[in-house]
């Protein structure tokens, strides 16, 4: 009888574990379709307008590609469980906005010895024809990285629904002078003047993190270059490596391929060790397969980043429908494991930016896609409004849990700003803790207070500071989450960098995406960008409050501020669209 109970007990304890976790039903085999899921009811942190799968975990954006008028992103996807996992597949989803998002079956799942243990993170190339083609990285059955081709079954197919891998995969296997472990990570190829496709993959050797280049002319039969295309110390494996050109003169995108006099390069690298994506503006020759950063990588606060908080593995793509370049970045989870079980998934990718070279030539700009201001919904405005220091004034009448906000500050003189002696020394993420701590300054701390309580004892301060040195202006761009959520046990970290800016200076801009969990920020018309987790307890839904402050002596002026509650992006399965 006593066993009885026990094994009652037993079974009642899993029961509840499992609906805590959201699944109902679940087998490991490989056979995926079977699996049901429910996402549990109360679900304050998953977000109404940002790319998520249905259910469990996501990383990387794969493949990102536009394809005869449809959008297409495959992502890292643990189909079993809202952790990262030994079965890691490429789910598959399309859109016609970057937007509204329709789920497909798998693209790409474990069946052969090149991929058995896993399909990894890979890219895509439109061939010659409009014919696609992805490069992607097998766990093979050695557990062994290799780098595999597959194609579309049906070409006239735009959801592009099903793939088939080459027959001679893998087309390419560790070289020497490569971990067999780390060899991964094949970006979008481009095509050089001498007709031959080329490719770089990430790659590590002991200390020495690389990308590596790979040539072929069929796209099947691909020889390595010797010496690495770009290597750095300490940093691990260079992973999900993206090159792409920029024109020098313009905010449209151009295709992988370009290269002339009117294009610079930019190579991203995602380093594991760091856990961040660094970009190089730099030169590149197509005769001498190497890449010349402008700077080198100096493993401080000084080398740029895509986005200085939660923001990893990212991908860009040419679309060639509107002349644009677009990216795409996975943003992990700040709360705990055992929180993402019970949420029943874990993973966003950011809202797709527009990328572009500034005018200065040494950084990109980065700015939300256009499409997601469809989905702009009630406008609150404010003009000409003096924020004094030491004020904080609320922007009421909007959905502050899910909100698309723009503000455009007035500066005083950039004089008044506060002295910085050495801005070589300068840590911004520990200056943006002790400022926002101290709640005081010159100009600035002034910014947006989002997803607040309305005792304001949850919130996440994102804002600016100016400073001046001896011979320049700097200004410090922060997202604060110390009181993000009344929760200890959350990942807090403050995020923060410090810019220049020009001397004669006016106006700084701040825009701010909030959906619930995630809060994207655009600083100086998209110059520094930094993407925060959180998840408050008080500040959810109808609770969530919106505040503009300035905790500096110097008073700012809200020139304009536009702030629209957001609608609900459909994000559904195919043939039942509805909302995530
Ligand atoms: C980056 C990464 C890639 C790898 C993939 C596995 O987040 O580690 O290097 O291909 O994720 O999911």
């Amino acid at each position: 009888m006593k066993n009885f109970a026990a094994q009652l007990l037993l079974v009642i304890i899993y029961f509840l574990i499992n609906s805590r976790n959201g699944i109902e039903a679940s087998t490991h085999d490989n056979n995926i379709d079977h699996i049901k899921y429910r996402i549990p009811e109360e679900q304050p942190y998953r977000t109404s307008y940002h790319f998520q799968p249905p259910q469990n975990w996501m990383n990387d954006p794969n493949a990102p590609m536009y394809y005869k008028g449809v959008y297409h992103l495959f992502y890292q996807h643990n189909p079993y469980a809202a952790t990262f996992g030994d079965i890691i597949i490429w789910a598959h989803s399309v859109s016609y906005d970057l937007i509204n998002w329709i789920h497909l079956n798998n693209a790409l799942e474990p069946s052969d010895s090149f991929d058995i243990n896993s399909c990894w993170s890979g890219s895509a190339t439109i061939l010659p024809g409009e014919k696609p083609a992805i490069l992607y990285t097998g766990i093979d059955q050695n557990k062994h990285q290799v780098q595999n081709l597959a194609i579309p079954k049906n070409i006239s197919d735009p959801f592009l629904r099903e793939w088939q891998k080459h027959p001679q995969n893998p087309v390419m296997t560790p070289p020497s002078g490569v971990e067999e472990n780390n060899f991964r990570d094949p970006s979008t190829a481009w095509h050089g003047k001498d007709g031959k496709w080329r490719v770089i993959i990430g790659a590590q050797n002991g200390d020495e993190g690389k990308t590596i280049l790979y040539q072929s002319e069929d796209f099947v039969n691909w020889t390595v270059n010797p010496n690495p295309f770009f290597a750095t110390d300490n940093t691990g494996v260079c992973e999900c490596p993206d090159f792409f050109p920029v024109y020098i003169n313009s905010t449209n995108g151009v295709d992988t391929s370009v290269e002339n006099s009117s294009v610079r390069h930019v190579l991203k690298i995602s380093y594991l060790t760091k856990q961040h994506d660094y970009y190089f503006v730099g030169r590149y020759v197509s005769g001498q397969e190497k890449f010349n950063p402008d700077v080198t990588f100096t493993g401080t606060s000084k080398d740029l980043r895509y986005d200085y908080g939660k923001f990893y593995a990212s991908k860009s793509f040419f679309d060639y429908a509107k002349n644009r370049r677009i990216l795409w970045g996975w943003v992990n989870e700040s709360d705990t494991t055992q929180d993402d079980i019970e949420k029943g998934w874990a993973g966003l990718q950011t809202i797709p930016r527009q990328v572009w070279l500034d005018k200065s030539g040494k950084r990109l700009i980065q700015w939300p896609i256009e499409e997601v201001e469809n989905l702009r919904n009630k406008q609150i405005s404010i003009t000409g409004k003096k924020l004094e220091g030491g004020s904080t004034l609320e922007i009421s009448g909007i959905t502050a849990s899910q909100v698309d906000v723009e503000v455009l500050f007035d500066l005083p003189e950039l004089e008044n700003g506060e002295w910085l002696e050495d801005p070589s020394e300068v840590d911004p993420q520990l200056l943006c803790s002790k400022q926002y701590e101290s709640r005081s300054g010159k100009i600035g701390p002034f910014g947006l207070l989002a997803l607040a309580s309305k005792d304001l004892t949850e919130q996440t301060a994102v804002f600016f500071q100016i400073y001046r040195t001896s011979n320049r202006y700097l200004c410090l761009m922060c997202s604060d989450q110390s009181r993000s959520s009344l929760r200890q046990d959350l990942d807090k970290t403050t995020y923060g960098t410090i810019f220049d800016i020009d001397s004669n200076l006016k106006t700084i801009s701040l825009r701010t995406l909030i959906d619930k969990s995630i809060i994207e920020s655009f600083g100086d018309g998209g110059k520094a960008c930094i993407t925060s987790r959180v998840y408050p307890l008080l500040a959810i839904e109808k609770d969530a409050h919106l505040y503009v402050f300035n905790n500096g002596s110097q008073s700012v002026v809200i020139s304009q501020l536009d702030a629209w509650s957001m609608k609900q992006a459909e994000i559904g399965h195919e043939g039942n669209i509805n909302c995530a």
